[in-house]
């Protein structure tokens, strides 16, 4: 397979800055040089800086959890892509189902963010995914379809080999609970088409899509394995370096 694996570890609101340090070192120790998987680490923001110093000069690299879409200006509380940037951030995770049930943001906010993060040199991890309610009304294909149509509106063919996409099923987040390989693989080659009808088959098969919810090692090969998931964004496991490690091992092994 052309896309190389992706594991990208969301700290979610978790890790003081000291912590953070301490766990990126043990990954950065681990992965060191080693590009045969990419490797994200997502802190918060208060210890990116900390976390970009620790991972300097490995291949172990940084993404935020999200920013605002203006230059700058008067909106407090929150973060610009500048200063991301300035962080050496190459990553930011966009959309997340957190985001969107306790911020209430929609798809058109999202797709701003992800239009604003390319424009500004920032890798956007779009993340998409339905409520057990919708998968259980049979709704799940409808749902991540608007979602991932809403979020790239506007986004040029040129721009989406940087885009990555998260597939998130909300009831797998932090519930144990984990979609099968097979029911993740539907969802992604679903997704997969829906890019190909809108940026040619070429472009899909560029595109790298994550899965995410309750991804843990003893579950990540058989979902690595599927032909189109092409990483994970790892929450909890991705909190403690034996386990995320271990998915980083997975990703290396697989193909
Ligand atoms: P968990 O791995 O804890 O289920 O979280 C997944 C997630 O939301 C990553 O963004």
């Amino acid at each position: 397979m052309s896309r190389k694996y992706l594991i990208a570890g969301n700290w979610k609101m978790n890790k003081t800055p000291a912590d953070g340090a301490d766990l990126a070192k043990e990954i950065a120790h681990f992965v060191g040089k080693d590009e045969a998987a990419e490797v994200v680490v997502c802190p918060t923001a208060v210890a990116l800086d900390r976390v970009a110093h620790v991972i300097e000069g490995t291949a172990v690299k940084l993404g935020a959890q999200n920013l605002y879409p203006k230059a700058s200006g008067a909106y407090t509380g929150e973060i610009s892509a500048e200063m991301l940037r300035a962080v050496f951030a190459k990553y930011v995770i966009l959309g997340h189902s957190e985001r969107r049930e306790y911020f209430g943001e929609t798809d058109a906010f999202v797709n701003e963010k992800v239009r604003f993060s390319l424009e500004c040199s920032l890798n956007p991890i779009l993340c998409i995914g339905e409520t057990l309610e919708q998968r259980e009304a049979g709704e799940t294909l409808e749902v991540v379809k608007t979602q991932l149509l809403g979020g790239l509106e506007g986004v040029e063919e040129a721009n989406m080999p940087k885009v990555v996409i998260a597939y998130e099923p909300v009831w797998a987040i932090g519930t144990g609970k984990t979609a099968t390989p097979e029911m993740a693989q539907e969802v992604h080659a679903a997704i997969r088409s829906l890019l190909a009808e809108k940026y040619g088959v070429g472009t899909a098969e560029r595109v790298r899509i994550l899965y995410g919810g309750s991804m843990k090692p003893a579950n990540a090969t058989e979902l690595l394995a599927q032909k189109d998931i092409d990483g994970g964004l790892i929450g909890g496991a991705s909190l403690e370096g034996k386990s995320f490690c271990d998915l980083i091992a997975a990703a290396r092994s697989a193909d």
